[in-house]
């Protein structure tokens, strides 16, 4: 079993991230045996598709790796490293542009979502994406790929890609992976908006809440949160038509480990007015220790360049047979 998951490190983590992505990675990364290994990484490469100055890219990918070890990503157990410190992802990527085809690339909803009315005017990295995407699963040889739900077509094009691969040339050069999608906290929604999901690419800091938000701020955006007038029901089928209600308590369940089922039996009968306080605590206990973490981390520049060179290392080893193998795959290299 080979685990394999990435991340943009541009701007905070939020919730939805920790819950729909980097918890089940902790979780495997806890569950893994010994025969088994973790890759995490920091997806730099993708992350050239939006704009940023030098100084804060230096800056987005530290944050993140350490806001990853404060979640719980130990760089002992697994390798935790930033894409562009391995250059087998660009040039698999190269590679697999050769078999990718446009038709598969123009269903991507992740490029229309981004590329909004502005189809011509944006980058052809945003376009080609998916194809690095890709690159970074196969060259692992990747079996099991923990994402949210909206990485799911993502992760399908990869196993087109790979199939077409092996069959042109006639060789099993990549393994199918299969991606691991929590079911009940697939998508956290906004705060603000029980149709939109969490994302920090929303204008509105109320509608997410970050992991480096204080105790006072979390309480406060709870408080805050679009909610109805009606009580809670006794069981979570009484949530439907009520997405706001349904997303606070898929948190909490979330949060708390337990089903929405039980949440709502815990709370049946009672307004909002009990349940966000309730909310809010829990929220601050699980998210105050991570917060600790991340600030003792986040300025020890070298701690963290240390943590990335070395896991840039075992990656770069361990990317190593399938880039030679897809090269010579194709007779570029024998
Ligand atoms: P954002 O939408 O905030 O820009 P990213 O696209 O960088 O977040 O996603 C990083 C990871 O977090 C992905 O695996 C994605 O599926 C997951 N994720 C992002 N937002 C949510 C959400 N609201 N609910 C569940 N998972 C999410
Ligand atoms: N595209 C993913 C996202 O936006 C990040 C990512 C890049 C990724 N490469 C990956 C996720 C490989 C899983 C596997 O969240």
């Amino acid at each position: 079993m080979r685990v394999l998951s990435g991340i943009q490190p541009t701007g905070n983590l939020h919730l939805g991230n920790y819950l729909g992505a980097i918890r089940n990675w902790v979780k495997m990364q806890d569950e893994m045996d010994s025969a088994s290994q973790c890759f995490f990484f920091l997806a730099d490469m993708h992350s050239i598709t939006v704009h940023e100055g030098r100084e804060q890219r230096l800056r987005n990918v530290r944050e993140m790796a350490a806001a990853l070890v404060a979640c719980g990503i130990d760089p002992e157990r697994s390798v935790l490293f930033n894409q562009a410190r391995v250059p087998a992802h660009a040039e698999l990527c190269w590679l697999l542009n050769g078999t990718a085809r446009i038709g598969w690339l123009n269903r991507m909803t992740q490029f229309k979502d981004k590329a909004g009315k502005n189809r011509e005017g944006v980058s052809i990295g945003l376009y080609v994406y998916p194809v690095l995407q890709a690159a970074d699963v196969l060259l692992y040889q990747a079996t099991h790929v923990p994402v949210g739900e909206d990485q799911k077509q993502h992760l399908e094009l990869t196993r087109d890609i790979a199939i077409k691969f092996n069959t042109d040339f006639e060789r099993e050069v990549f393994t199918l992976p299969d991606p691991i999608i929590p079911k009940e906290t697939a998508r956290i929604m906004s705060l603000r908006d029980g149709s939109a999901k969490m994302s920090k690419s929303d204008p509105s800091d109320q509608s997410r809440i970050n992991l480096t938000d204080d105790d006072d701020a979390i309480a406060q955006k709870v408080r805050k949160a679009k909610t109805d007038p009606e009580p809670l029901p006794s069981e979570a089928k009484g949530l439907e038509g009520r997405p706001e209600a349904l997303n606070l308590v898929g948190i909490y369940a979330a949060m708390a480990g337990t089903s929405a089922d039980q949440v709502c039996a815990q709370f049946a009968g009672q307004g909002f007015g009990a349940f966000k306080p309730a909310l809010a605590d829990l929220l601050v206990s699980s998210l105050h220790p991570i917060r600790e973490r991340y600030v003792a981390l986040k300025d020890d520049q070298a701690a963290l360049d240390a943590i990335l060179v070395k896991g840039a290392e075992k990656a770069a080893a361990a990317a190593e047979p399938t880039l030679r193998a897809a090269y010579d795959a194709m007779g570029l290299m024998r």
